[in-house]
């Protein structure tokens, strides 16, 4: 991307998790870029006003790569992954002071927990897991990830390969970092900001956020913002899923702005 805008273009880059921000000031080839690439720490539901702050009124290209990294991904202090032993936190940004995974699994309702698991999580054994958890929180708090993933392990059997524990994961992800509603409120945002001719690409990886991508550019398309360049969203090639596994669940969709009369 800031191959593409050189020489006189900018590159303005969000993440709300500070981690990320502080490892990208730190790359050789950003340092390098100078005033062409800012590293915000920042929601994207913050996209206009950082833009502004930056004293941008267009833009080009909005670019959204949602979801989490494997940096936040493999690190066992973050409690994104029930493969690693971790403080069960999975705030994106833990800066925010606001609640952790274990805080949602401590304090919230069991119907609000059930609500959670099946609407984010999609799992169908939703019931049968806050069962075990709540019995489990009156006994002791569970504060790890490897007490939530065992939990489910007991509880729930395993179907295939997929790891029992995956669903309640992800949508307690989704939960604690109110990870659609910020995506509903972040898309008009971006849109508003596009030039015209320029272009939004969004990239999800999970069929909630999808869902979400694909409705909220039919919104902008049937508002006459723009034209729809993706019928289907691309997906990674099977070479691609081969030398990135991470990648299969990608799903990139793009519009561009018309360019009025
Ligand atoms: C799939 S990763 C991609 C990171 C980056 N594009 C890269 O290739 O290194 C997604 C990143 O988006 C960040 N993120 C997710 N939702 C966000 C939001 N609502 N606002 C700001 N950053 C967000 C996460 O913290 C994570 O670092």
């Amino acid at each position: 991307m800031l191959a593409a805008v050189l020489p006189e273009g900018r590159v303005l880059a969000l993440d709300q998790d500070p981690e990320a921000i502080a490892h990208g000031r730190a790359m050789d080839w950003v340092r390098a870029a100078g005033e062409h690439c800012e590293l915000v720490h920042a929601n994207f539901v913050q996209v206009r006003e950082v833009a502004r702050m930056q004293g941008l009124a267009e833009v080009r290209a909005v670019v959204a790569d949602l979801g989490f990294s494997s940096l936040q991904l493999d690190a066992p202090d973050r409690g994104f992954s029930f493969t690693h032993t971790g403080p069960l936190d999975m705030r994106f940004d833990p800066s925010s002071g606001g609640p952790s995974a274990a805080d949602v699994v401590a304090a919230t309702s069991p119907k609000e927990l059930v609500r959670i698991l099946r609407m984010y999580g999609e799992e169908p054994y939703a019931e049968r897991i806050v069962d075990a958890l709540v019995r489990e929180r009156r006994v002791r708090p569970i504060r790890t990830t490897e007490a939530l993933a065992e939990l489910i392990r007991r509880t729930v059997r395993r179907q295939g390969r997929i790891d029992p524990a995956t669903r309640t994961f992800q949508a307690l992800r989704i939960a604690v970092n109110d990870e659609l509603a910020v995506l509903t409120t972040a898309i008009p945002q971006m849109a508003e900001l596009v030039a015209p001719g320029g272009s939004i690409a969004i990239v999800s990886f999970h069929s909630l956020e999808d869902r979400i991508v694909k409705r909220a550019l039919q919104r902008l398309a049937a508002s006459g913002w723009g034209t729809v360049c993706t019928r289907k969203p691309v997906r990674p090639s099977p070479r691609e899923c081969q030398e990135n596994p991470r990648s299969r669940s990608a799903k990139l969709r793009v519009m561009t702005r018309g360019i009025s009369p």
